[in-house]
């Protein structure tokens, strides 16, 4: 006798109560030239400063990593006030990199960004290459540094140039400074030339490990009253929202010309503004200015980065990492 088929009746409707696996949260941690970050966030050098000053209102340990301030060989008490105006979307400062020095860092300094437990980049600025030399090769023996970043956006008194504006300058110092750098070099591009692309290609093939831009870009700001420029340095960088679609469209040709990381920076202050970035070819964004307003703007970025993330379906953020889509 054949089997009765089982009625609908019959059936029992055992509901699964054991515990559903969590959908995974998509993953925000990238690597740079072997530096794990948890998040692709960090501090951009300059406004946190050292991180010491501003601890009790930055939760510092939200960035996934901390880029100083740039350190010179000896120490700076920085330009003329004003050191900082406001303008329309952007900060213009002229601040002459103001620090302890190099042994100042080292004893005053590092100490406290080593309990941060996040990768440490020190990044440097030297005068001469001799300068950049002594920089790297102590900035480098020290324990708990991840990388060291050169800020090419400093003249050089013996070419009376910028470095970062000649791919033959970038090129001659990032090769000898590679060869003598233990740990990952990181070169921070100045956006205040011609042809980004140039330059990025000149840093790449003398060694570095990764790209970083932009710095603040040339300004002037004039009290027309008095006839008289508004920063005690004359000059500026200008930082913040204002200069977003320049640093997006240079992070897009670097990474175009480039196959070392980029890491991105200049206006952002909302996850959109740092996917742009990523679209645009950044493995990694820095955050400057936003800070000033928004200081625990990297927890705030990482949640619209995984909401973002989760919304269209990626698993990681380095799927997004150079999808512009150009429709010809
Ligand atoms: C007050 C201030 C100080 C800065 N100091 C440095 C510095 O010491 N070294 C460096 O490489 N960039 C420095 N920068 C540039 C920033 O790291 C960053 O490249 C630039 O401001 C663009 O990012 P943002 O618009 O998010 O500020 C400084 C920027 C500001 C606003």
């Amino acid at each position: 006798m054949r089997d009765q088929e089982p009625g609908i009746k019959d059936q029992t409707i055992v509901q699964d109560r054991s515990p559903k696996p969590e959908a995974r949260s998509p993953s925000l941690a990238v690597e740079i030239a072997g530096i794990r970050f948890a998040n692709p966030v960090l501090a951009a050098p300059g406004p946190l400063g050292f991180g010491r000053e501003v601890q009790s209102v930055v939760d510092l340990r939200a960035f996934g990593g901390f880029v100083t301030k740039s350190v010179t060989v000896e120490p700076r008490a920085g330009n003329p006030y004003p050191q900082v105006v406001q303008t329309p979307s952007g900060w213009l400062n002229s601040l002459g990199l103001p620090n302890h020095g190099l042994g100042g860092f080292i004893a005053k300094d590092l100490p406290f960004l080593r309990t941060l437990g996040i990768p440490i980049i020190v990044s440097v600025a030297g005068e001469s290459v001799d300068e950049f030399v002594t920089l790297v090769e102590w900035v480098a023996r020290e324990a708990d540094v991840a990388a060291v970043e050169v800020n090419v956006a400093c003249p050089n008194v013996h070419a009376g140039l910028v470095f970062g504006v000649d791919a033959n300058l970038t090129y001659e110092l990032i090769s000898l400074l590679r060869a003598r750098c233990p740990v990952p070099l990181f070169v921070k591009l100045t956006p205040n030339v011609t042809d980004i692309a140039v330059v990025a290609r000149a840093a790449q093939e003398a060694g570095a490990d990764a790209l970083a831009l932009i710095n603040t870009i040339a300004g002037l700001a004039i009290d027309v009253e008095r006839r008289q420029p508004k920063l005690g340095g004359v000059t500026g960088g200008l930082s913040g929202p204002a200069i977003r679609p320049v640093a997006v469209r240079m992070v897009w040709e670097a990474a175009r010309a480039c196959t070392i990381p980029v890491i991105g920076m200049g206006g952002i202050t909302g996850a959109d503004d740092a996917l742009e970035f990523f679209i645009a070819g950044a493995r990694a964004v820095g955050v400057g200015s936003a800070v000033i307003d928004t200081p625990n703007v990297a927890s705030q970025l990482c949640e619209g980065l995984t909401s973002y993330l989760v919304r269209h379906g990626f698993s990681s953020i380095t799927d997004v990492v150079g999808t512009l889509e150009i429709s010809s």
